[in-house]
């Protein structure tokens, strides 16, 4: 599109697009619950918050193709985190200082009852060696939860406000919460002059005029290189940092090669901004997750909502494709023995009908069972030896499966790896098919609860410890569910249809 500045037109023209657009779209064309763009591409979700007694999600944008470009903020909203209602898109790189992209951010209340999106402005600058850069400003707009105007003020920190070595190439991603002395602390991440990330902190007494504080966390080249999308929150007693690095050297099964997204979990004073780490851990053990996002629900759950791709495995999608991108069912958090604990939000359990129960069940060999299949389901699986002293060798359930396409989760007791490997799911690019964790079994036992729906897969291992998550390509009509032991295992099953 050409963009023209002094034309105010740009939110206009996007929102005219997306309401015609979206008709080319049939619901089954979509996932049943996980987000989607409303017409184009989406990458990391913004603005996640609640205002107004409902929820609200926004999101990177770009509606006129189905590929990453200048930025949008597409905006849907929601009573229960599963179903959910596209509103017009809510910011369009309009500004001087956001011409290149509103990239990713926040949202925050205020008393007045006015809501402000805090993002990252992106305006390519010509450097003195004549290549184009961007340069990265924190901004503001303010609104009702429906219309936004950028507030006059704009940008409210930038390079100047950066401490010393801190680049103004890499400076995004606002985080804002509210102390409990009523101030507001904003995170920001930031490429520090050993090249790799820093998350820095900013102080606010009305979320407008905002001070530089410290540093949060500092990477030194341990996880990556420049830290994105910083989210910072106390759970069960301790603080969890939550950031996603680009560029990761893979750590035994902990960390994988390219963009991850990891959490910091450790103590935190509030008056001294002094953060403890104790622990880092993996968020996601599969192939699509990156750049979450978390709630705090009213009735005191900490929810978390990640983008379900990952950079370096964008390239499956056509872009003649009507939507790309999709968000992650929305996840219940909790710190337990020192680890991040996930499990699928409650709210999914409503979709719930047709339950086929299976107790006992011995496999050995191939399996299809009566009763189970389909593409957008809810199924908990419990593996165990049928022989404690003869173990099986390895445990595969298949999905999306007919006789040439299927995506699989394989375990392999002996080595303690759980693999999701999605080669034979229709894919036709060289991209990342399969990802392997080590899980904590005890002999040969393993709980898996697997959510299918139509364009991917989340597997939720053993209440929540890991999540293994990972987009697929094949055909929705393709609906078939099978089982394979190497070996004699047993297994229960609880499955639901999803609708
Ligand atoms: C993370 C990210 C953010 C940036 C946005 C741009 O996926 O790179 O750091 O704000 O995407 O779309």
């Amino acid at each position: 599109m050409d963009k023209n500045l002094s034309d105010k037109n740009l939110l206009n023209e996007a929102r005219k697009y997306e309401s015609i657009h979206e008709k080319d779209i049939q619901s089954g064309m979509r996932p049943l619950f996980h987000l989607t763009p409303r017409v184009g591409w989406m990458n990391d979700p913004n603005g996640f918050c609640i205002y107004k007694g409902r929820y609200h999600m926004f999101y990177q944008y770009h509606p006129f193709v189905s590929q990453w470009d200048d930025m949008y903020w597409g905006h849907a909203v929601s009573d229960d985190l599963i179903h959910w209602t596209y509103m017009p898109a809510a910011m369009a790189p309009d500004e001087e200082y956001d011409k290149d992209g509103c990239f990713s951010g926040c949202s925050v209340a205020l008393d007045d009852g006015r809501h402000l999106l805090i993002y990252t402005g992106v305006r390519n600058e010509e450097q003195e060696d004549g290549q184009l850069r961007y340069i990265q400003t924190q901004n503001i707009a303010v609104g009702d939860g429906e219309n936004y105007v950028k507030y006059e003020g704009n940008p409210v920190i930038t390079e100047k406000d950066l401490p010393a070595g801190g680049s103004r190439h890499d400076f995004r991603d606002p985080k804002v919460w509210r102390r409990s002395d009523g101030t507001y602390i904003m995170a920001v991440g930031n490429r520090s002059a050993d090249d790799s990330g820093q998350i820095l902190l900013y102080k606010s007494e009305d979320c407008f005029n905002w001070e530089y504080w410290r540093v949060l966390a500092a990477n030194n080249n341990r996880y990556g290189k420049m830290w994105e999308c910083p989210d910072f929150f106390e759970l069960d007693g301790k603080w969890v940092l939550i950031v996603s690095p680009q560029d990761m050297l893979p750590e035994g099964f902990e960390y994988h090669n390219g963009d991850g997204t990891l959490c910091l979990i450790g103590s935190y004073d509030e008056t001294t901004g002094e953060f403890r780490e104790e622990r880092d851990q993996a968020i996601d053990y599969g192939i699509d997750f990156y750049a979450p996002q978390t709630i705090l629900t009213e009735d005191g759950r900490r929810v978390m909502i990640g983008w379900m791709q990952n950079w370096d495995a964008c390239a499956i999608r056509k872009s003649k494709a009507p939507w790309a991108g999709q968000m992650s069912v929305p996840r219940e958090l909790a710190v337990q023995d020192g680890r991040l604990y996930q499990t699928p939000i409650r709210e999914l359990e409503t979709l719930r009908h047709d339950p086929v129960i299976i107790k006992d069940m011995r496999i050995s060999g191939e399996k299809w069972i009566d009763g189970i299949e389909g593409r957008t389901v809810d199924m908990t699986l419990v593996i165990r030896p049928a022989d404690l002293q003869n173990i099986y060798h390895k445990f595969t359930v298949r999905f999306a499966r007919n006789d040439r396409f299927w995506t699989s989760l394989s375990f392999r007791p002996h080595e303690r790896t759980l693999k999701v490997d999605r080669k034979f799911s229709g894919s036709r690019r060289a991209i990342v098919h399969q990802r392997r964790c080590l899980v904590n079994d005890t002999v040969g036992c393993l709980k898996l609860r697997i959510i299918l729906d139509r364009f991917s897969v989340e597997a939720f291992i053993n209440d929540g410890e890991q999540v293994m998550s990972s987009a697929l390509y094949t055909d929705p009509e393709i609906t078939g569910i099978s089982f394979f032991a190497d070996g004699d295992a047993v297994i229960d099953i609880e499955k639901y249809s999803l609708y």
